[in-house]
């Protein structure tokens, strides 16, 4: 094969030859990293076009709407596979054979419970505190429990952090839930399959069971495995950046927590709903789309677009398939608010603006949907999208760390003063 190269020149000075690597799917990159020689960086806020690594889990291709996991497309793992065993798919490399899959099955449910202290730690917060707030902190305090599994050298010590990460996060997020409206945590059930124990947990009372209809646990199951992972994003990155350092694996997740919180990137979820109960009724949308239109108004409608799609989010796909389903189960098709989830989606996917922009509902706009109808609160969304990433986020960090792998410094573009002399007091 010809070793290709791209050549750079600078102000006519001698030509800078800059190798090129191809992958197996997607564009070719162009390695600049010898170009801090030529005293010159590459300037790429929002990373558009900046490969930050290389990696094996997950491939988008954003102008045709795919994605894959290890080589198999979302919508294919979402019929045919399950959250779970996405999850060894994503942290292994490869489908499990049956006996693999029991036994990963096996060991995730025995790793449900957490610490009692953890239950201390969350009686700690106020009891209003954002359960991301919490789940950031609960994260980040695994290591103060799991002194046997934080050697980020040894395989097996990864392994095991990422088990229970998989298992604990959604009884985390189920105490962060019971905390916030105030009710006894409920402990996990290991007879039951991941989603239902999320929901079980989420649902049932010291009081009373919460039963579980099949079409909800599908839908549980699927919101958690179309999120399972989505490459270089934003949480997924300073999950890998924060590795980078050498941190242990629950500070590093803490980060991603961190970085998903925010409305453009996980917390859409829920500003998707927060926006549906501004807009109110049907007869306001036009103004909204207005308003979302309108380059000196800062509101977006939420829910819609993406930095990676553009042409259509394959997990809205499955998502909408799912949300429909469970409106029908739950019998809310007539709902106002649903009614006025549908109507906006009609109304976006006409309007010439969305489409010139290619702006079409994402995950997040189907997902908030779901979750409302199941009866979870707003606040709890970015959580349950956290709880699904999990995985993501430490596949990805252990794919770092088993590669070679140095700490991500990016440099910068320096705009502020030069050298100057340092006044004293009384002359400022
Ligand atoms: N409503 C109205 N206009 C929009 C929207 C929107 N939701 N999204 C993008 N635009 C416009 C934007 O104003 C810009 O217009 P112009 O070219 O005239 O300046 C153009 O579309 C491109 O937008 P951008 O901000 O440059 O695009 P981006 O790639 O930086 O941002 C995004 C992607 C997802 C942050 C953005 O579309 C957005 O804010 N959407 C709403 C939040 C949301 O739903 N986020 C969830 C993403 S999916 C879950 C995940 O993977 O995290």
């Amino acid at each position: 094969m010809t070793k290709r190269s791209a050549t750079l020149i600078i102000d006519g000075q001698p030509h800078i030859e800059l190798p090129m690597h191809s992958g197996t799917l997607g564009h070719d990159v162009i390695d600049i990293g010898s170009l801090g020689d030529h005293n010159v960086f590459t300037y790429d806020p929002g990373f558009s076009a900046t490969a930050a690594c290389q990696s094996d889990i997950t491939y988008i291709d954003g102008e045709k709407g795919v994605l894959l996991h290890r080589g198999y497309p979302i919508e294919v793992l979402a019929e045919k596979s399950d959250y779970l065993e996405t999850c060894y798919l994503l942290f292994e490399g490869y489908l499990p054979t049956a006996d693999q899959k029991a036994d990963f099955e096996k060991t995730i449910r025995y790793h449900t419970m957490v610490n009692r202290s953890m239950e201390q730690f969350i009686s700690g917060f106020r009891y209003d505190a954002h359960p991301m707030a919490m789940l950031c902190g609960l994260v980040g305090a695994m290591s103060s429990f799991y002194h046997d599994s934080l050697d980020i050298t040894n395989q097996q010590h990864r392994t095991i952090s990422a088990h229970r990460l998989i298992a604990k996060m959604p009884t985390m997020a189920a105490m962060c839930h019971k905390h916030f409206i105030g009710q006894p945590y409920i402990y996990p059930d290991n007879s039951l399959s991941y989603a239902e124990n999320f929901l079980h947990m989420m649902f049932s009372t010291p009081c009373e069971d919460y039963p579980v209809h099949p079409a909800l646990t599908r839908a549980m199951d699927r919101i958690f495995l179309l999120h399972a992972d989505h490459e270089q994003n934003a949480s997924t990155s300073t999950v890998r950046l924060a590795g980078s350092s050498g941190a242990n694996p629950f500070a590093c997740i803490a980060a991603g927590i961190a970085a998903l919180w925010g409305p453009a990137h996980g917390g859409a979820n829920e500003a998707v709903l927060n926006m549906l109960s501004e807009i109110g009724d049907e007869k306001n949308i036009p103004k909204f789309v207005l308003k979302a239109k309108d380059k000196n108004d800062p509101f977006r409608l939420m829910g819609f677009g993406h930095r990676v799609y553009k042409n259509h989010d394959p997990r809205a796909t499955v998502m909408r398939e799912s949300c429909n389903e469970v409106l029908t189960v739950l019998g809310l098709e007539n709902d106002p608010l649903f009614k006025l989830a549908k109507k906006l989606e009609q109304f976006a996917l006409e309007d010439d603006y969305f489409i010139s922009k290619k702006l079409y509902p994402n995950v997040d706009f189907y997902s908030g949907i779901i979750l409302k109808a199941l009866g979870i609160p707003v606040e709890m969304f970015t959580g349950i999208f956290a709880t699904g990433r999990t995985v993501g986020w430490v596949s990805h960090w252990n794919e770092m760390i088993t590669n070679a792998y140095r700490i991500g410094r990016p440099r910068q573009l320096y705009t502020g003063p030069a050298l100057r002399d340092f006044p004293p007091i009384e002359e400022r």
